[in-house]
């Protein structure tokens, strides 16, 4: 997650707090829905297919409802195969930067797509997914990207993602069904628009050998400011000129603005020395429980953050021994207490997927909530049992 975009707080005010166990994420149920919608609407003006990108989201339980908007599931590997196969409906898409001799017969039974990240792993795996009827794909590395941080961004000319321009012409595009980029990250339509003009003339004479292109994820598409309209036209101008089924792979704008953390305040530690911040120490963990704000790194969006100019500035951390387990410094009215809640907005994704056990520290349960009956679901909890059978 980037730090620029805006984030609403959407219906989470409207939550009684004071029912919940800390730390959990909740998940709005009708924000997804609503941008599942959205996806449709576009699907339906342009009959582009839209896989769910599973690295961003993965929970089984919605697998169903997810399905019944979609067209299926872009996985990274067998684990992720297993689990669209098993949990999702329709098609599967796998891409890794690398498959592994031991795992590529289940996963071409898993796939229908199959993207291969270099000349090596095509020549190596093509045959066993031709004789599977497996459509094959090739992930090229468009070296245009408006992404700034590099961890980032897939397109780097010295990225290990994607095969560069002047290796296509050793590839046999008779064997090949689609091409394949990834190069955007929370991104509006005018950044697809530029990587396409850039990838268009090197890869057009391509397009008669083709049945489908794939642009990836990273596209922003449930935000307020995003340009729908331009993506649709876009969408069917390329279905056009290209002659191919167009994919797209994304992941955060299905659950944009759907989810929060909510932790509690464990302990407050108020400074008299002014080198030193206000502290508050949470149950909710950074680095276990939403490892980008350290890796991006990204500041949380903290739900009714004071705007007074002569709050006091808390330092919020968490209950691990990693120094840098520090979400953020954050301005409130007053010093919080102990045993107050709090809650970071727009939590649902790349969070649950990447929560780790360091330090022994639980992971949040996860609650559904439906906002219109204001009912919630206990998806799920986690005990010493789940930390003890992962060691
Ligand atoms: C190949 C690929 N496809 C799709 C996605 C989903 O991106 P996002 O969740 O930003 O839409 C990613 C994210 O890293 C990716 O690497």
């Amino acid at each position: 997650m980037l730090p620029e975009v805006k984030i609403d707080k959407k219906n989470f005010h409207k939550l009684d707090l004071s029912q919940l166990p800390t730390p959990c994420y909740v998940i709005d149920l009708n924000i997804v829905k609503q941008n599942l919608q959205l996806l449709r609407k576009i699907k339906e003006q342009t009959s582009v297919n839209i896989l769910l990108a599973l690295k961003a989201f993965s929970l089984k339980k919605i697998g169903p409802m997810i399905s019944d908007y979609l067209d299926g599931t872009s996985a990274s590997g067998l684990n992720e195969a297993k689990l669209a196969k098993k949990y999702f409906r329709g098609l599967v898409s796998t891409f890794a930067p690398a498959f592994k001799e031991s795992e590529i017969e289940e996963i071409v039974k898993l796939s229908n797509h199959l993207i291969f990240n270099s000349l090596n792993q095509l020549e190596k795996f093509s045959v066993k997914a031709q004789s599977e009827d497996v459509d094959i794909g090739v992930r090229i590395n468009p070296i245009y990207s408006e992404v700034k941080e590099k961890k980032y961004n897939p397109a780097g000319f010295d990225s290990r993602l994607g095969i560069h321009y002047d290796k296509l012409k050793d590839i046999d595009f008779k064997n090949i069904d689609g091409i394949h980029f990834h190069s955007l990250c929370e991104q509006n339509f005018s950044t697809l628009k530029n990587t396409w003009d850039v990838i268009y003339p090197e890869i057009k004479t391509y397009f008669k050998f083709l049945k489908w292109i794939n642009l990836g994820g990273g596209h922003h598409i449930t935000r307020n400011d995003y340009d729908v309209n331009e993506l649709i036209n876009f969408l069917n101008e390329i279905k056009v000129r290209t002659k191919c089924k167009i994919f797209i792979e994304p992941g955060e704008a299905i659950f944009f603005q759907s989810g929060i953390l909510v932790g509690e305040i464990l302990d407050v530690l108020k400074s008299k020395d002014s080198k030193i911040p206000n502290i508050a120490i949470t149950d909710i963990s950074p680095t276990c429980h939403m490892p980008d704000v350290i890796e991006a790194p990204y500041r949380p969006k903290l739900m009714n953050e004071s705007i007074n100019d002569n709050g006091i500035n808390v330092l919020i951390g968490g209950p691990s021994c990693l120094a840098g387990d520090n979400i953020g410094s954050y301005n409130f009215i007053s010093l919080p207490k102990i045993g107050e809640k709090i809650v970071f907005l727009d939590q649902a994704h790349y969070t649950i997927v990447k929560t780790n056990f360091f330090n022994g520290i639980s992971h949040p349960s996860i609650f559904f909530w439906d906002s219109k009956k204001n009912e919630l679901e206990l998806v799920k909890n986690y005990t010493f049992k789940d930390y003890e059978m992962r060691l």
